[in-house]
Parts: structure tokens; sequence; C-alpha cells
């Protein structure tokens, strides 16, 4: 198939959250960690939600170029696998029924193909916005550092205040923004990291 989406990995994650949220969960972790001297770059996101059946997982990890009877079931993970193995990368996708899911997208960190991060916190704010009660906890790593958000923190010192309150979606955005930038600047060698 000749799709070619060039998808900012920030793009793929509103996909993957999308997914646990159409799941039901209520707790979401995301990690981005990048990994030099393995030429690594990871984006890996573990939900609560309903989690898939052994049959339905292998369906959804099958690579859609594979065979042309078995079409696959939405575009969204088929396109980060064809996103991850463009650059020497993978996708990985656990899951247990009624227990939750986790995917792990790997990327060749200097691989001409690795899609550029984007802008992480955009799509952290897009799924706040809507969800303000979600229990997002949203992590940056390289060998040498590490940045955490959790939003369960910013409400404990809230209070009454909703997380989707403009002026605390604009917090947000501000802290992964520079997280983002102080954990892969160095790294990632992008204007947008
Ligand atoms: N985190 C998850 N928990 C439970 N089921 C999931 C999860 N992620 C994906 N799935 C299942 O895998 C299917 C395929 O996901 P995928 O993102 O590829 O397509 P989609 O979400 O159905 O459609 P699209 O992303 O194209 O709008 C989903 O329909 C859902 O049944
Ligand atoms: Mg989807």
């Amino acid at each position: 198939m000749g799709v070619r989406l060039m998808r900012d990995i920030s793009l793929h994650l509103l996909d993957i959250l999308q997914n646990s949220i159409s799941a039901k969960a209520t707790e979401i972790t995301v990690h981005i960690g990048a990994i030099p001297s393995q030429d690594l770059l990871y984006l890996k996101v573990t939900d609560n939600g309903v989690g898939m059946e052994k049959e339905l997982l292998r369906r959804v990890v099958d690579p859609f170029v594979t065979t042309r009877k078995t079409r696959p079931i939405g575009l969204g993970l088929p396109l980060l696998k064809e996103a991850a193995k463009r650059s020497g990368g993978d996708l990985v996708i656990t899951s247990s029924k009624g227990r939750g899911t986790k995917v792990k997208a790997t990327f060749g960190l200097t691989h001409i193909d690795r899609p550029p991060l984007g802008n992480i916190a955009d799509t952290v704010v897009v799924v706040v916005t809507a969800h303000p009660d979600l229990e997002l906890e949203v992590s940056f790593s390289n060998q040498t550092a590490s940045q955490k958000l959790k939003l369960a923190e910013i409400r404990k010192h809230l209070g009454n205040v909703p997380l989707n309150e403009a002026e605390v979606l604009n917090w947000i955005k501000d802290y992964l923004k520079q997280s983002q930038k102080a954990i892969f600047g160095g790294v990632l060698d992008e204007v947008n990291c």
C-alpha cells in the first residue's frame, strides 16, 4: 500500500491516547525516552483500559502490507508500525483483557526516516482539555536526565479547579515544552526536537 502519511510522533501519540480513552482507560502513562548509545528513541504508553483479546491483538499488530485478504481494523496502529519500521524500529503491543494495554514503538534515533517528536505538549493539552479527570503521567528521559509530569500532583495543588481551565492548560503546555527541550534538545538535532 502506498500510504506515506508523514506524521510526527506527537500525532501518533494522539492516536494511541485516543485508543486508550476509547478503551475506557482512566490511568495512562506515557514515556518517551532517548538512548543515544543504542541509537534508540522509544514511545511507551500504558493504560488500564479494557484490553484486547488475543485474536484482536494479533490482527491489530499484523503489518497491513502483508496480506491482501486481512484488512487492518483501523489505521492508527498500522501507521505507527509502518513509521517505526521505516526508521529501523518496531511496534510491540502487549494487552490483557480486562487489565490494560501497553504500546511500545521504537525508532532509530538518528535514522533519516525517524519522524520528528513534534509537539508533545499540544497533544497532551488536547487530551487533557477533553478529559480533565484522566490520571495521566508523562515522562521524558535521555541517558542522563528525566522529567515527569503527573496530573494527580497538579490536582492536589489545585483543589476544585478543573485541569482544563485555561491557565492550568497553559502551565501544562509550558512545562512540557520546556521539558521536551531540556531532555531532547541536545540529543535530537531538530528545530522542534
Ligand atoms: N489501548 C487499547 N486498548 C484496547 N483496545 C485497543 C487499544 N488500542 C487499540 N485497540 C483496539 O485495536 C483496534 C485498532 O486500533 P487502531 O488505532 O489501529 O484503529 P482504530 O482506533 O480502530 O481506528 P483509527 O485509529 O483509524 O481511527 C481498535 O479499534 C481497538 O479495538
Ligand atoms: Mg486508533
